[in-house]
């Protein structure tokens, strides 16, 4: 694979889908297209690598997507892609169309196979991070967790709702298997009076007085939001642990897969803009292994291996304002 001249880009999405991705796609190809490359969707993430379903593109073919949710161009878990053997099949298939460099977007998931297939054979890739989870190191934000984010929160409200009327106990649980920004943000902004993520141990005893407590003083409602990986169970398992305690009624919402759907909000959209430009700039610029994020609202690069070996810091310092504020 050419270190030198560029011609030939190609664009893919990997793992779970996120909302802005398919502006980040359209970003990508035309940007590639203005500076004189030809832009290649490789269809369906590893799978369509190592199957060979890749296909031109022209800023015409990415008309109309910029809106809507998911990935036009597919996105899979790809086991094959973990094998050397999908790795080699994957390279020969970027060989044949002439691919000099690729645009990953996705998750640690994908960049984990990325720096595999730089370090085994030599594809340039420049990274985009596309995750509702928001939990990749060297960008602020991902494409997809903002979109989540008031998904999720507009779920809370209504049934705050429903629980506000009832008198009722609510636990709700959001995406997030490794990760709580989904669940800190969404509990803040939706006014959880609990907050469970799973970069804080749980302690299930102390979350029984403080819900008994904010009963007994009088709250209508009371909702726990918790990460589908919190480490004390998800909403499931939280509400048995619970009930066991305090002998209190419950209802459960599990918002699950309508998290990663819709159409993006702006925030996602100029986000996805700007790193499916930049990558490509970066591209033609000869950088490869890093992935384009954003912090403190400037455009930064980091190496591959640091946005899935590092661990990016949550706030814990706005759990503490949570609890002061649904008192
Ligand atoms: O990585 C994004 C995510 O939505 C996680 O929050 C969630 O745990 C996982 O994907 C679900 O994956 P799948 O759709 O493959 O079940």
């Amino acid at each position: 694979m050419s270190r030198q001249t560029i011609n030939n880009i190609g664009v893919f999405t990997s793992g779970g889908d996120a909302p802005g991705m398919n502006a980040a796609v359209r970003a990508v190809v035309r940007t590639a297209v203005y500076y004189g490359k030809n832009a290649f969707a490789i269809t369906g993430g590893y799978e369509g690598m190592i199957n060979g379903d890749i296909k031109q593109m022209d800023t015409r073919s990415v008309s109309n997507i910029i809106q809507c949710g998911g990935t036009v161009i597919k996105t899979a878990r790809s086991e094959r892609f973990r094998t050397a053997q999908g790795r080699k099949q994957a390279f020969e298939n970027l060989q044949k169309f002439g691919i000099d460099a690729v645009v990953a977007i996705g998750g640690d998931g994908t960049f984990r196979g990325c720096a595999e297939l730089y370090k085994e054979h030599n594809v340039r890739i420049v990274g985009i991070p596309g995750t509702i989870d928001n939990d990749i190191y060297g960008t602020d934000f991902t494409i997809g967790y903002d979109t989540a984010v008031n998904t999720a929160m507009d779920a809370v409200d209504k049934i705050r709702d429903t629980a506000h009327s009832h008198d009722r106990f609510f636990i709700i649980e959001v995406m997030g298997r490794d990760a709580g920004f989904i669940c800190l943000e969404v509990g803040i902004a939706g006014g959880a009076e609990n907050i469970l993520i799973p970069e804080i141990k749980t302690d299930v005893n102390k979350l029984c007085s403080r819900i008994k407590s904010l009963f007994d003083r009088g709250k209508a409602s009371n909702i726990v939001v918790v990460a589908e990986g919190d480490d004390a169970g998800g909403a499931d398992e939280i509400g048995v642990k619970i009930n066991e305690q305090t002998g209190l009624d419950y209802r459960i919402a599990i918002l699950g897969h309508i998290q990663r759907g819709g159409r993006p909000t702006a925030k996602d959209r100029l986000l996805a803009c700007k790193f499916g430009y930049w990558a490509v700039k970066h591209i033609i610029e000869g950088k490869a292994n890093v992935m384009v994020g954003e912090i403190n609202g400037k455009i930064e690069l980091t190496d591959l291996e640091d946005t899935f070996g590092k661990k990016k810091p949550i706030d814990t310092d706005t759990l503490k304002m949570a609890t002061v504020l649904a008192c």
